[in-house]
């Protein structure tokens, strides 16, 4: 993946993403209730990998959770900072978190895998997995398709997977998934799916 080219594209329009979608009034219902159930299980610190505006953290934080963001994109992290000054939002990449071996008990990757190449997505899973607790917890958020293909995001390209087909990755990557959610397109949107999973069996959820 080409950080470079995501950054640049996302700080052209940032402030535009941000009046669009920078707060989680503007995210569905049911995103939030499965994050929400999936990430606020177990106490310890959980990473918003491609936070964006900051705003699913804040939700999260809002909950007890003791969220953080990171994201590539430096106006994201200002915003984020000025919108919660008592948040911890960082930048950094999601390709080297910069934290501990097993340090953390949740990663959220809403929408933020997308931009990843498929050949690219294990060796971010396994950074993800690197720093893991052993039942830690992982919520992911992407685009719903019948096969793996780029296409014309609206920022900068980006991929729609099968379900199964990300769950495979998952799995292969030593996550177990413990739920899914699938939405078809409406409207203008496409369709989108979330997947729940663990680190190691699905008992440890
Ligand atoms: C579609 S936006 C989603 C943002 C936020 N999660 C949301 O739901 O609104 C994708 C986000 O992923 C971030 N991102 C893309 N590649 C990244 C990387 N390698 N490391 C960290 N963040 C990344 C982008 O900067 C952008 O904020």
């Amino acid at each position: 993946m080409d950080v470079k080219q995501v950054r640049h594209a996302y700080a052209s329009v940032a402030d535009l993403y941000i009046e669009l979608f920078g707060t989680s009034r503007q995210v569905h219902a049911d995103d939030l209730a499965f994050i929400g159930q999936h990430l606020s299980i177990r106490p310890g610190a959980v990473l918003d990998v491609g936070c964006g505006p900051g705003h699913i953290t804040g939700h999260l934080r809002s909950m007890g959770v003791d969220a953080r963001g990171i994201d590539v994109v430096p106006e994201f992290i200002a915003h984020a900072k000025a919108a919660d000054p008592h948040g911890m939002y960082h930048l950094g990449s999601m390709n080297s978190l910069g934290v501990e071996n097993h340090s953390v008990a949740g990663i959220l990757a809403w929408f933020s895998l997308i931009h990843v190449p498929p050949q690219e997505l294990d060796g971010v899973l396994a950074e993800f997995h690197r720093v893991m607790t052993p039942a830690g917890a992982l919520v992911v958020g992407f685009f719903d398709g019948d096969e793996v293909a780029a296409f014309d995001h609206k920022v900068v390209t980006a991929y729609r997977w099968p379900v199964d087909e990300f769950a495979e990755r998952l799995a292969r990557a030593g996550f177990s998934e413990v739920d899914r959610q699938q939405r078809p397109s409406v409207g203008a949107h496409r369709p989108c799916a979330a997947i729940a999973a663990v680190v190691g069996s699905a008992d440890n959820r």
